[in-house]
């Protein structure tokens, strides 16, 4: 039997392609060239699957192009990168890599809004300039976190491990809000408390995004929605760009309608919303919540895992859209 060819659209630990070259022939891009869509689709040619990161839109043009691509495997969470429903009507399994990267995210997002409510990027920045040559009452004085209203929104896996930081670490009252609710044994331990979207842009002292992106996601945080907030409150993204409106986050920023952001994903990432560079109150950080070493390697292995499996007959363990399989 042929061996299955695979592209591995970008740069990714050597051992994680040595794995999956005892399986397929495969193209790897040891440069880390960003392809263009055109570029992905010729490399696509011949290839029956793809181990792809979030940057690779895999749409309906891509695929009519490819007809024998039947799997793509994404080394992410997230999959707005992939046109879901196109590759499902084509047969082509899509596949990504949830719950290993759930508390090393967490871990980050918690990071980012101590570090802007805090600020403490504002604060090095200042210090590394040399300007700091005295005490002062008031120097970098930020917002407390512990025992402040945490709002969420979104739900899925992320929230409850934030929510058990903020609530049972340093005490902090937890709100959040999403479509669906958790189940009543999930609220209890982490005392969180569902609320409608009003209330918890209303109430929130420190609010942390972790929703996907969708077209229903879209701007869910834009210039009505920060009006909400108080002034005193800081925003934390650690979701996906165009979840917020990053202009209006900057024009709130600018008119001190809230006190600071962090953000690790940005609009048109990885170019950035010029007005944000200019607000000393925003924590950027280039996309890394997913970004410790083990992590990053548990997530290129859980890829590379679905990736053999789809190919070879078995069972991939993360599979977006499983009823691909069952009509195989
Ligand atoms: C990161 O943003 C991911 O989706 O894994």
């Amino acid at each position: 039997m042929p061996r299955p060819h695979v592209l591995v659209a970008r740069a990714v630990f050597p051992e994680v392609v040595e794995r999956l070259r005892a399986h397929f022939e495969v193209e790897d891009n040891p440069g880390d060239i960003i392809y263009s869509a055109a570029e992905l689709s010729a490399r696509l040619q011949g290839k029956q699957g793809a181990f792809t990161t979030g940057s690779e839109r895999i749409d309906a043009a891509l695929l009519d192009a490819n007809a024998q691509l039947r799997a793509v495997c994404n080394m992410a969470v997230g999959y707005n990168n992939f046109d879901v429903d196109a590759c499902t009507a084509r047969g082509v399994l899509c596949t990504n890599t949830p719950d290993v990267l759930t508390e090393t995210t967490a871990d980050f997002g918690f990071a980012l809004m101590m570090a802007t409510a805090r600020r403490i990027s504002e604060s090095e920045h200042y210090l590394r300039r040399g300007e700091w040559t005295r005490w002062a009452y008031d120097m970098f004085t930020g917002r407390d976190v512990h025992a402040a209203t945490l709002g969420i929104l979104g739900m899925g896996r992320i929230v409850q491990p934030i929510a058990r930081r903020a609530a049972l670490g340093i005490g902090m009252r937890v709100i959040y809000h999403n479509r669906s609710r958790l189940a009543a044994e999930q609220e209890a331990p982490i005392g969180a408390r569902y609320v409608d979207k009003a209330t918890l842009l209303a109430q929130a002292d420190h609010l942390v995004l972790v929703l996907p992106y969708s077209a229903a996601s879209h701007h869910a945080i834009g210039a009505a929605e920060l009006a909400q907030m108080k002034p005193t409150a800081t925003l934390t993204n650690i979701a996906r760009g165009g979840i917020v409106d990053d202009a209006a986050l900057a024009q709130a920023l600018r008119e001190r309608r809230i006190a600071a952001a962090g953000l690790d994903v940005f609009e048109g990432e990885p170019q950035l919303n010029p007005a944000l560079l200019d607000l000393p109150s925003v924590v950027l950080t280039p996309h890394i919540a997913s970004a410790s070493v083990a992590t990053r390697r548990a997530m290129a292995n859980l890829a590379a895992d679905n990736l053999i499996a789809a190919l070879t007959g078995g069972a991939p363990p993360t599979p977006i859209n499983p009823q691909v399989l069952a009509s195989r």
